[in-house]
C-alpha cells in the first residue's frame, strides 16, 4: 500500500464522530483500490466467473459521460481460442493468451454528434474521453476484486483498430477503443508510486 494512512489522515468531514469512522473507511478502501491499480500481464490459470464479468461491466458502464451519452459497447472473449486474433498486434501477446476473459472496448461514435461549420451532424471526438472514463472503471474494478488488467491501446492505432475490427466483426460505425485482458494475477506486479509534486501548481502556472 502507498501511504494511504498518511492520506486519510487529510481528510475532512464535518459529521459527528460515527459518521467520520465510516466516511474515513470507505474512503480508505477507495483510496487502496486506486493506490494499488497497476498494468497485470501476467496471470494464473485461474478462470473468471459470469457473475464477475457482469460486475466489472457494470463498473464500466458508470463511468461519467458528456451529455450523457454513454457511447461505449462491448465485446466479452471467453473462448482462448479467439484472443490470438485480438492481440495479433500486440507485443505482449503471448502474455494476454494466459488472461481469464478479454475486454474489447468499443465506441458508437454516431451517438455523440456535433454540427460542423457547414451544417452537418458530425462524430464529437468526446467519446474518447468517455472511453477513457469507462476503461478506467474497468481497471479500478478489477483491482477490487483481486484481479489483474491492463489497458491495451486499439485506438488510436489503425493497424490494431482495423484487425480487431475485422476479427470481431463490428459496425463501420463502431471503433474499438481499447482491449483489456484480466485475469489473476500471479502476484509478480506491484503498483508505482507516481506521486510528483512538481506536476502541480496552484492559483496560477
Ligand atoms: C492509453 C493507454 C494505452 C496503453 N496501451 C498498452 C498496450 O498496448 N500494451 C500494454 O502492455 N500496456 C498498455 N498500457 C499500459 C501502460 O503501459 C501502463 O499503464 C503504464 O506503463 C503505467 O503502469 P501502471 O498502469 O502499472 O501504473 C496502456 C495504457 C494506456 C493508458
Amino acid at each position: 500500500m502507498l501511504g494511504v494512512a498518511a492520506l486519510l489522515s487529510l481528510s475532512a468531514c464535518n459529521c459527528k464522530q460515527e459518521c467520520q469512522t465510516n466516511q474515513s473507511d470507505n474512503a480508505a478502501v477507495v483510496m487502496e483500490n486506486i493506490l494499488n491499480r497497476k498494468s497485470v500481464r501476467s496471470y494464473t490459470d485461474q478462470t473468471i466467473g459470469d457473475d464477475t464479468i457482469q460486475t466489472l461491466l457494470r463498473a464500466a458502464m458508470s463511468a461519467p459521460s458528456g451529455m450523457d451519452v454513454r457511447p461505449w459497447k462491448f465485446v466479452v472473449l471467453k473462448d482462448k481460442s479467439n484472443f490470438d486474433a485480438i492481440f495479433q498486434n500486440n507485443m505482449n501477446m503471448e502474455k494476454f493468451m494466459q488472461a481469464g476473459v478479454v475486454f474489447v472496448l468499443c465506441a458508437d461514435t454516431t451517438m455523440v454528434k456535433r454540427g460542423s461549420t457547414t451544417g452537418e451532424r458530425v462524430p464529437d471526438p468526446i467519446w474518447r474521453d468517455d472511453m477513457g472514463a469507462c476503461t478506467q472503471n474497468l481497471l479500478l474494478a478489477a483491482e477490487a476484486y483481486g484481479l489483474g488488467a491492463v489497458w491495451t491501446a486499439c485506438y488510436p492505432y489503425a493497424d490494431r483498430m482495423e484487425s480487431v475490427k475485422r476479427e470481431l466483426g463490428l459496425p463501420s460505425e463502431v471503433v474499438p477503443y481499447c482491449v483489456v485482458p484480466v485475469g489473476h494475477h500471479d502476484g509478480t506486479t506491484q503498483p508505482k508510486d507516481k506521486w510528483n509534486a512538481s506536476n502541480v501548481h496552484y492559483e496560477r502556472w
